[in-house]
């Protein structure tokens, strides 16, 4: 089976492609030539998951799924949530994110967060829905190199490092990503 994954980014695509096994072929954005700027109107993740898979369908024609994936802080009222990927002002990227997270929760006691990623799937013309979730706290510095996003700043419960100090292949088993791809992968293996 063939499925497009509505990303070109390099990390989701291996760990995905690490979860899902051989039995499914995942074909990348760059693979079948879509180079759109694919639009994330949506103000949940699963209104912008599904808006990038539908995008894909109705263009492409091909079965497909789409993730869409934020950070949510308890002490800022679930902020950045589904603005997790354009928090800072433009231009937004990793590190302004950062900062910006930092600073917002410069001297706060309570550090509580969580990922959650939603995964929306179009296979045989019906929806599918999956999440995947994981607890945990805001550090008060960057710590480690690995991974992406907000990674160095984001301890998982049960441990005592960041994503980014875990490196990838143990941030991978435990990730919001993985447990909301692992509900895909056996969805498909059901098939
Ligand atoms: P997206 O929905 O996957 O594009 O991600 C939205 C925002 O969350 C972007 O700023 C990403 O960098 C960040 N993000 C997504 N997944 C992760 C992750 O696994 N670790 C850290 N940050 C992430």
């Amino acid at each position: 089976m063939k499925l497009v994954f509505a990303t070109n980014n390099k990390h989701k695509l291996e760990e995905i492609s690490a979860i899902v096994g051989d039995k499914i072929e995942i074909l990348s954005l760059n693979d079948i030539d879509c180079h759109d700027e694919i639009p994330e109107t949506a103000d949940t993740f699963e209104g912008n998951a599904l808006q990038k898979a539908r995008y894909i369908k109705e263009k492409y024609g091909y079965d497909c799924f789409a993730d869409d994936t934020g950070l949510c802080v308890v002490a800022l009222n679930g902020a950045p949530g589904v603005y997790s990927a354009r928090y800072a002002d433009e231009p937004a990227n990793s590190e302004r994110n950062i900062d910006k997270l930092l600073s917002n929760l410069d001297r706060r006691l309570d550090r509580r967060a969580s990922f959650i990623t939603c995964i929306a799937l179009i296979l045989d013309g019906k929806e599918h829905i999956f999440y995947g979730e994981i607890e945990g706290r805001i550090t008060d510095e960057r710590r480690g190199e690995s991974g992406f996003g907000y990674d160095s700043v984001f301890i998982p419960e049960g441990y005592d490092e960041t994503f980014a100090q875990m490196g990838e292949e143990q941030k991978n088993r435990i990730s919001h990503r993985a447990r909301a791809v692992k509900k895909l992968s056996e969805f498909l293996n059901t098939l």
